[in-house]
Order: C-alpha cells, then sequence, then structure tokens
C-alpha cells in the first residue's frame, strides 16, 4: 500500500463492512496514513487493472499485548496503532478486504501466505487475529458462540469470514464476548493464530 490507494482503500471498506456493521469503525485516511509511517512493511493492496481490488494491514504487538488484552482496542492501541513493537512475538492482523466482484480467487489466500513469511521472516513466534463471526446472528439462538465456532470448524456451518479463515490453516484459540462492535457477530471475536518457526520476542 502506498498513499495514493488510500482513498481506494477506505472505498473497499465501505463496501467489505456494510450495515448493520458501523461505518463510524472503518478505517479513515488519517489512520491509514498513520499505519504507512508506523508499519510501512505491513500494508498491502491488492491491484487488478489498475484498480484496487483488496486490502491488508497488519501490526506487530508483544507476547503481553496478545496475551492480555481484554479488547481489540487494548490489544493494537487504537486506530493508530499506539501498541505497534518492532520487537514484539506477533504480527497482528488488522484487516483483510477483498472486493466482492473478486472473491473466492485466491486473493485472500495470497495475502495470508504474505503475513504468514512476514511473520516469519521478522523471526516472530506467531501471526494472530481476532476475526468476526459474521453470520452467527443467525445462530445466536440455537448455539452458544463457543458451539457455533465448533460448527464452523467442523464445516456443519459456513461462516463468510471465519470458514475462509480457517481454510489457510488457522487454528481456533478462543471466542471473545464483547470484543469488537459488530451486530452481525453479536460483538464475539473468534481469536486465532498459528504458530510459526522463530524465536518469541
Ligand atoms: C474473508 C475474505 C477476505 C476472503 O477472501 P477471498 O479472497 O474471497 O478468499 P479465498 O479466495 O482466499 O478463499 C479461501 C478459501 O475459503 C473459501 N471461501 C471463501 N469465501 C467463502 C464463503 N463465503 N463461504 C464458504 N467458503 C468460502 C474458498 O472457497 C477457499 O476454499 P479452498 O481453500 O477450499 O479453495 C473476503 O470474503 C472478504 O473480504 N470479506 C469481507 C471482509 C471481511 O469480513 N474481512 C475479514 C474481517 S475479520
Amino acid at each position: 500500500m502506498q498513499t495514493k490507494h488510500i482513498d481506494a482503500v477506505v472505498e473497499l471498506q465501505h463496501s467489505s463492512f456494510p450495515p448493520p456493521f458501523d461505518p463510524a469503525l472503518h478505517w479513515k485516511p488519517e489512520h491509514l496514513l498513520r499505519h504507512l509511517e508506523v508499519y510501512p512493511l505491513g500494508q498491502w493492496v491488492a491491484i487488478s487493472e489498475s484498480q484496487v481490488i483488496g486490502s491488508c494491514s497488519n501490526t506487530r504487538i508483544s507476547e503481553h499485548a496478545w496475551n492480555h488484552s481484554a479488547s481489540w482496542d487494548e490489544t493494537v492501541g487504537g486506530y493508530f496503532l499506539e501498541g505497534f513493537d518492532l520487537e514484539g512475538s506477533t504480527i497482528f492482523g488488522l484487516d483483510i478486504s477483498v472486493h466482492s466482484s473478486a472473491r473466492k480467487l485466491g486473493i485472500g489466500r495470497a495475502f495470508y501466505d504474505r503475513r504468514f513469511q512476514l511473520a516469519q521472516a521478522g523471526n516472530c513466534l506467531r501471526y494472530g487475529t481476532v476475526c468476526r463471526i459474521p453470520d452467527y446472528y443467525r445462530y445466536a439462538d440455537q448455539f452458544s458462540p463457543t458451539e457455533y465456532v465448533r460448527k464452523v470448524q467442523s464445516n456443519n456451518v459456513i461462516d463468510r469470514t471465519l470458514t475462509p479463515l480457517l481454510r489457510y490453516g488457522l487454528g481456533v484459540d478462543a471466542t471473545l464476548e464483547d470484543y469488537l462492535e459488530d451486530p452481525e457477530s453479536m460483538n464475539v471475536g473468534c481469536r486465532l493464530s498459528k504458530l510459526l518457526q522463530g524465536v518469541a520476542a
């Protein structure tokens, strides 16, 4: 990602996280500019025919932030990434968005391959993230969040976000209630990680 891509990335946020997701929670240009200052190596776009069709934002955080944070804000230090730690143990995935016209073509997988490479190249212990489970609201009267995630893991239920992320080889660590503001996910996040060969900082 470069500064010239920022407007297109913001636009992609709007189409990738439509209502009922609160548009006030999308990246704003000043956030993305700051990400490029803080950690340019971890900000990427996918381009096709000169158009931005995918974006992917990452930060690097300490082992303590990974293990002990109660909210997304606390984990990464808010939208301006004040928790960034160049020596941290964990590459933390902030966002991945692929335009709806370009989904299921492997672009998400290509971003994930790059995420794992970034973690390995930086001698990180792991790649980790907390993802939405946006189809949970359809099942919330039947299953607890943990039961729902198990159903997705066993392929009995498809979740439009968790299903692809599991296909990338991430393991489920926990379900976190009241972790994010997301009506479709019923404010539940699913904490996922992949351990990589490296040295914990
Ligand atoms: C989640 C997202 C990034 C996936 O990107 P993508 O480029 O479409 O995914 P890929 O093409 O790499 O697909 C990977 C695998 O998941 C499967 N998959 C992708 N979307 C799926 C869906 N909606 N339902 C079922 N399976 C799906 C693919 O078929 C593929 O399976 P395979 O490994 O067996 O071949 C994309 O759907 C997206 O941008 N969603 C909106 C934004 C979002 O929710 N981001 C995540 C925030 S936590």
